[in-house]
């Protein structure tokens, strides 16, 4: 963490935090500059950490003390990475990209901001390696049978009634991002590709992707996100799978998602939306 500011003025949620960002790499600042535009709502807007305890933790103070839309919080490593369903992140330095996005987006579009989380991080992978991930269901972006990057959307608000949701990604850089107990189910674009890749290009690709999928859903174009969310899920659409609920384990095919970002499950004959946990591929 960068040195303590306890008692030097600044904006206020420094003085929560108590640390100030670090210079942002040589690597990351050419590859998000070269995006420029592109990178909407987020432009010009990252923070630097060399280690936080969780990215989405960092952005949700922020976010409680006001700071605008399109805050980017992004750190080369984490303590306290957190996943989905109260799971850890594995975060060891330089081999993960770990960030979270502040949104304060319309409450219309908040149900499907997972969803077009989702597609963004596959669209913004795939336009900076060429590799093309498939999505399941509701964000987890795999290549092949393994998992490469994972989303963690967490909605809050503020004393004055600012509403936001912390958008925050993992990324597998590196094969040293995740413990090797976990080989058989996780990858890193360096393991698909043969070699190391550019960060820097993969985060700003992700960026861009983020914004322009972001905008679309507060435009109204929704369709948009899930007719590209389906294209990216297809391979998995169809297939049967099994989950928890009520303490008993259901089973049945996957169909589609409907306009809440639910999954929708043929179960007997009758069609079950999913609406949050988890669901395990059975074939
Ligand atoms: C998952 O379980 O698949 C979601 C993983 C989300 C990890 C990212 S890394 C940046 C941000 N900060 C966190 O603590 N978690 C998210």
């Amino acid at each position: 963490m960068g040195k303590h500011v306890l008692r030097v003025s600044g904006p206020p949620w420094l003085v929560t935090v108590g640390s100030r960002p670090n210079p942002v790499p040589e690597d990351i600042a050419e590859a998000l500059a070269g995006a420029g535009h592109r990178l909407g709502p987020f432009t010009g807007r990252l923070s630097w950490y060399e280690e936080v305890p969780s990215t989405n933790d960092l952005a949700a103070v922020m976010a409680e003390h006001g700071v605008a839309e399109g805050c980017v919080v992004a750190a080369n490593a984490q303590t306290s990475g957190r996943g989905r369903l109260g799971r850890t992140w594995a975060s060891p330095a330089g081999a993960g990209l770990y960030v979270s996005l502040v949104l304060r987006p319309d409450s219309g579009v908040v149900p499907l901001i997972t969803i077009a989380a989702g597609v963004a991080i596959a669209d913004g992978v795939q336009a900076a390696t060429a590799l093309s991930p498939r999505l399941k269901w509701p964000n987890d972006v795999y290549v092949g049978p393994r998992k490469l990057a994972g989303i963690l959307a967490e909605g809050g608000g503020s004393a004055g009634g600012m509403h936001h949701v912390i958008l925050g990604f993992g990324i597998n850089l590196l094969r040293a991002a995740y413990p090797p107990d976990v080989v058989d189910r996780a990858t890193s674009i360096e393991c698909e590709l043969g070699r190391p890749c550019d960060r820097g290009l993969v985060l700003a690709e992700c960026l861009a992707a983020l914004a322009d999928r972001y905008m679309a859903l507060q435009r109204g174009e929704a369709e948009t996100v899930m007719l590209a969310w389906r294209t990216r899920a297809a391979v998995n659409l169809g297939r049967i799978v099994e989950w928890d609920a009520d303490g008993a384990t259901r089973r049945g095919i996957a169909q589609d998602i409907d306009s809440r970002g639910a999954l929708l499950v043929r179960v007997d004959g009758a069609v079950v939306r999913v609406i949050s946990g988890e669901v395990r591929w059975v074939s």
